[in-house]
């Protein structure tokens, strides 16, 4: 199987899958695969902080011609797989191949899919584009063909807590991977101090406690299967609530704007996480730093980036440094920004850089380590 991730969550995801129970388990370029039977799916989809989506490998072939691939499609027994009642969609990648076209494979594959179930069963399935039941992966390569069925269907960043998002809000994905990137050890605060929809404390939250962070959705593809072990994915899920753990240390999370704090609240509270996280309205400039936060403890944020909001960014960088160093000595503060300029003006050297990407953005996760006295850079 192959789990697909963002760039620069490889080794992450590696880990979630060994953690979790997966054999040969293998770090690819935005993926990583690993060996797993039907359960083990189940328990990936619901469990993984850091995938995307989950593809099963169904068929692989070569393919040298239009005719070829439609022949080899349709020779696929797709009604073992899903009935004609269900909708279904083809997601195509295509690289260096004589199809140049991606829309034009997922046609044609279509038209093999659909002429197969006309020929035998009379009726043909019918495509969507919105929330399909049954989704298809193909990917070409010049001549290779890898035919998959993604068990996940929508991204599994979309994990059913978070309905309210204001401006620029972070992939869950991408935030869970974040947190996992830096140091908190789970036993010391987390503190996000602008954060938005509330999305770095929710999933520092999951973490914490260990809840599966997909437990709240409701859709994934392999409910559609024609294999689909109802009994055994309810096992699972049931399972999965059980492990639970206790976490004795505060998540707090803190916005300027009421209106943002109050989608942030929203979504907590869809989370089931009032009880965990605390959110408050504070001016991250105008603050003292929280009783709560204790001498020692992790700060995570994504400040204001320049791009979608706007904000005079060189300043409110400067001002960013000025208030860690002042107010947040004994903590690791971990800063994650798509803005270069901005990261020039914090003043303070990082102690470790890593390079992400926010959708299409180069980003960097920016760690810096505020000890009694730290020195502004010069
Ligand atoms: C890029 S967004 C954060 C997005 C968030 N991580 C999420 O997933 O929704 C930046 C946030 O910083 C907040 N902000 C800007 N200046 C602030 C300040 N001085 N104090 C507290 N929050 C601030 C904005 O209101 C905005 O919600």
């Amino acid at each position: 199987m192959l789990a697909k991730t963002l760039y620069g969550l490889e080794e992450v995801l590696a880990k979630e899958l060994r953690t979790l129970g997966a054999q040969e388990v293998k770090p690819v370029v935005r993926g990583v695969s690993f060996k797993g039977d039907m359960g083990f799916l189940y328990k990936a989809n619901l469990w993984l902080r850091t995938a995307v989506r989950i593809l099963v490998p169904l068929t692989g072939f070569k393919v040298r011609s239009q005719d070829d691939l439609y022949n080899k499609m349709k020779a696929i027994a797709w009604e073992e797989h899903f009935d004609v009642g269900k909708t279904i969609l083809i997601d195509t990648t295509v690289k260096e191949s004589f199809f140049r076209n991606s829309l034009f494979v997922a046609q044609l594959a279509k038209d093999a899919i659909a002429d197969r179930f006309r020929e035998r069963i009379g009726k043909r399935p019918s495509v969507s584009t919105r929330e399909p039941d049954i989704r298809i992966n193909l990917y070409i390569q010049k001549e290779k063909v890898w035919v998959s069925l993604d068990s996940s269907g929508d991204s599994l960043h979309k994990r059913g807590y978070r309905n309210a998002v204001d401006r620029a809000p972070i992939s869950e994905v991408l935030a869970a991977g974040i947190i996992q990137l830096t140091d908190w050890d789970k036993h010391s605060p987390f503190i996000d101090p602008m954060c938005g929809s509330g999305t770095f404390p929710i999933e520092a939250a999951l973490l914490a406690y260990n809840v599966p962070p997909c437990v709240f959705r409701k859709n994934f593809c392999f409910k559609h299967w024609k294999n689909f072990d109802k009994a055994l994915f309810e096992l699972i899920f049931d399972k999965a609530l059980e492990k639970e753990k206790s976490f004795h240390y505060p998540i707090m999370g803190f916005d300027k704007l009421p209106s943002v704090l109050r989608k942030a609240e929203q979504n907590v509270s869809n989370a089931l996480m009032e009880e965990q996280i605390s959110l408050k309205q504070a001016d991250f400039f105008k603050s003292d730093r929280p009783e709560a936060a204790g001498r020692r403890g992790t700060l995570l944020f994504n400040p204001p980036y320049g791009i979608k909001i706007e904000a005079n960014i060189p300043e409110l960088y400067k001002r960013i440094g000025d208030a860690l160093k002042q107010h947040w000595a004994g903590y690791t503060a971990y800063v994650f920004t798509s803005s270069a300029e901005g990261i020039k003006h914090i003043g303070l050297r990082p102690g470790r850089k890593i390079r992400l990407y926010n959708g299409k953005l180069e980003s960097y996760l920016l760690r810096y380590d505020l000890y009694e006295g730290t020195k502004k850079k010069k």
